[in-house]
């Protein structure tokens, strides 16, 4: 939520700043803006909406040249999106600008205060009271990087603080709770970010920093300390993609350029799982096989899509490994007094690893004596930094803000995870585990099967693209199959949908049923026959009440083709394994109709990537 970028350097700030924004901008778009420190002022601009209004009002009215800047792309929380609230925020004196990702929980408190010393806000932000604070610090005399440390003491709440001085050219400071924010190595250059997209088409060298911590950046230089100005350790790190990564390569949205990528993603999350005896290894799981042999629950937690994955991975990894597992909304689980201690594995799934509903689960696990295990795309992000050890998925930067391959492979990560506990536990033999293995090592090609039969789906989206509602059904692990098709559809096409298990629609569902309704069903694969049988019930049951059937079932499945209206052939897999496949075509449907409608894909309204306030 909220993009940030700073920047010191001989280059344009506002070009780099500008840049950095456009890649940041799938974190907010509500509006964006700019300040940079020019001839002893600060000069700023600001416009609601997004990044392109900004772009046009600087094409018009250019900032003066200047070498040091702040840029932010906001996801409202406090005040509705127009220019005022739009950040940068400036002091009353001028002197300080500020950009913030987060919320300050005392800002009422802070502002009475600031208020009563004769100030006037002129936003409804709790971002203006940080600036005014700050400003008020360096008019007193305090320098910039003295005077941040001083007020983020004072601040509760997550923030991400990025802030420049006009009399302090060439140097840029900012602080971290709770919330993101890397810093980029360049040559004569050094760069801030919300994320490393920020500054990727500069360099890949990059410092993650810690909670509590704060930096300053200079042309040739970088500090990190904590608040109360004592050096603090960080860890620098190489980003693994680059540019291209970061582009559409054609496509018409990120999304689409997302869902094409998903063999190549699942291939990568697959590398390097061997060790040399041919056992299944996760050289990142840094939990000592004796504590992974005393574990006796599995807790999964993960918000929208990643919660998905992980009611997904439960079949799996209570099947291969017989230890209960259950799976939680991580914005619920530190709320219900959840019982958790030493012998509970927590696994959080997070794509961004920043997600703060997540973050403040995980922590609350570990302080009820849990291990952590993170499963994450990000690197360098929070989650896997606090966690007691990670799966990182080799997605790659997922850009549009509906989760795709980060949801196919989470999936596949806790497959991963479930077969190396069950060896670990040896609750499978070695054979088992590598028969599944070899099965996993076939995903890409399959998921690539699916999306070359893609033309069918897109067909479908256009004639659908009237319909207010659409229902999703499955069984098993169908049935988080059926709600992420449900999640995607609202979330791009802004209509109502909704996902069952196929065995609820008698039990009420089954009432919204008639002949204006499409009713996707994803049908367990053969091998399992009750299941399959009892779905293709489920089916009839819906078809004679009118209602049309779009089903999702092996190619060659004929028991089904007699019921389906539409018939979305799939690959033979497994029924656990069936999510890579079954959850495809309907990540293309909604791609497709959202289109179809007009919508924007990458920036769907009232979202945003990386949910970084609870
Ligand atoms: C839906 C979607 C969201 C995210 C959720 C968690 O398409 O993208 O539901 O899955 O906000 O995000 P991460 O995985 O970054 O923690």
């Amino acid at each position: 939520m909220c993009g940030i970028v700073g920047y010191v350097g001989t280059k344009s700030a506002q070009e780099v700043v500008v840049d950095g924004l456009r890649r940041l901008e799938y974190r907010g778009y509500d509006s964006a803006g700019v300040a940079l420190v020019a001839d002893g002022a600060i000069a700023s601009a600001k416009k609601a909406g997004k990044l392109a209004n900004l772009e046009n009002e600087l094409a018009a009215l250019p900032l003066p040249a200047s070498g040091t800047g702040i840029g932010h792309t906001r996801w409202a929380t406090h005040g509705a999106p127009n220019d005022i609230n739009a950040h940068p925020h400036v002091s009353r004196s001028g002197r300080v600008a500020l950009v913030h990702n987060g919320i300050i929980e005392n800002f009422a408190a802070l502002r009475t205060e600031l208020e009563a010393d004769g100030l006037t806000m002129t936003s409804e932000t709790d971002t203006e009271v940080v600036a005014q604070l700050l400003g008020r610090e360096v008019d007193g005399g305090a320098d910039i990087a003295e005077a941040l440390r001083t007020v983020c003491r004072r601040l509760e709440g997550a923030f991400t603080i990025v802030a420049v001085d006009a009399q302090a050219p060439g140097r840029v400071v900012a602080a971290r709770r709770n919330s993101p924010l890397v810093v980029g190595l360049g040559e004569g250059e050094n760069f801030l970010g919300s994320d490393v997209a920020a500054f990727i088409s500069h360099t890949r060298e990059a410092v993650e920093l810690g909670q509590d911590q704060m930096v300053e950046i200079t042309a040739d230089d970088w500090q990190v300390t904590d608040f109360d100005g004592n050096p603090a350790t960080t860890k620098r790190y190489h980003v693994d993609w680059d540019l291209s990564a970061a582009q559409k390569d054609g496509f018409d949205w990120f999304m689409r350029k997302e869902i094409h990528e998903q063999p190549r993603a699942l291939a990568d999350t697959l590398l390097g799982r061997y060790a040399e005896d041919g056992s299944l290894t996760l050289d990142e799981i840094r939990i000592a096989v004796s504590e992974l042999r005393s574990i006796q629950r599995i807790v999964i937690i993960g918000c929208g899509t990643a919660h998905y994955a992980g009611m997904v991975a439960k079949y799996a990894i209570e099947h291969w490994t017989r230890i209960p597992c259950e799976v939680e909304l991580a914005s619920e689980f530190r709320y219900r007094d959840p019982i958790v201690g030493p012998q509970t594995l927590v696994v959080a799934i997070s794509q961004s690893g920043e997600t703060a509903d997540t973050l403040m689960a995980i922590r609350y696990a570990q302080e009820q004596g849990s291990k952590v295990l993170a499963i994450c795309n990000t690197n360098g992000s929070t989650i896997p930094r606090e966690s007691n050890a990670v799966i990182y998925t080799h997605a790659g930067p997922e850009i549009g803000v509906a989760s795709t391959k980060g949801f196919l492979t989470q999936v596949l990560a806790c497959y991963l995870l479930g077969l190396y506990l069950a060896q670990v536990k040896n609750t499978k033999f070695g054979d088992e585990i590598a028969a599944v293995m070899s099965e996993l090592e076939s995903m890409p090609d399959k998921v690539q099967q699916v999306l070359d039969a893609q033309q069918q789906v897109l067909g479908l989206a256009a004639e659908f693209s009237d319909n207010p509602s659409v229902l999703f059904l499955g069984r098993h692990a169908g049935y988080p199959v059926a709600l992420e098709g449900a999640l995607k559809l609202k979330e791009l096409a802004y209509i109502h949908a909704e996902g069952f298990a196929a065995g609820e629609l008698k039990h009420g569902p089954i009432a919204v049923i008639d002949q204006d309704l499409p009713v996707f069903v994803v049908v367990p694969p053969r091998g399992r026959d009750m299941l399959h049988d009892k779905t293709v019930s489920n089916i009839q049951e819906i078809r004679a009440r009118g209602a049309r059937t779009i089903v999702l079932a092996e190619a060659d499945d004929q028991t089904v083709a007699p019921y389906a209206d539409v018939l979305i052939g799939l690959p033979k897999v497994s029924t656990l394994l069936q999510p890579l496949v079954a959850t495809v075509p309907l990540q293309i449907f909604a791609c497709e109709l959202a289109t179809v409608k007009g919508h924007d894909v990458d920036q769907p309204r009232n979202l945003a990537k990386s949910v970084t306030v609870e």
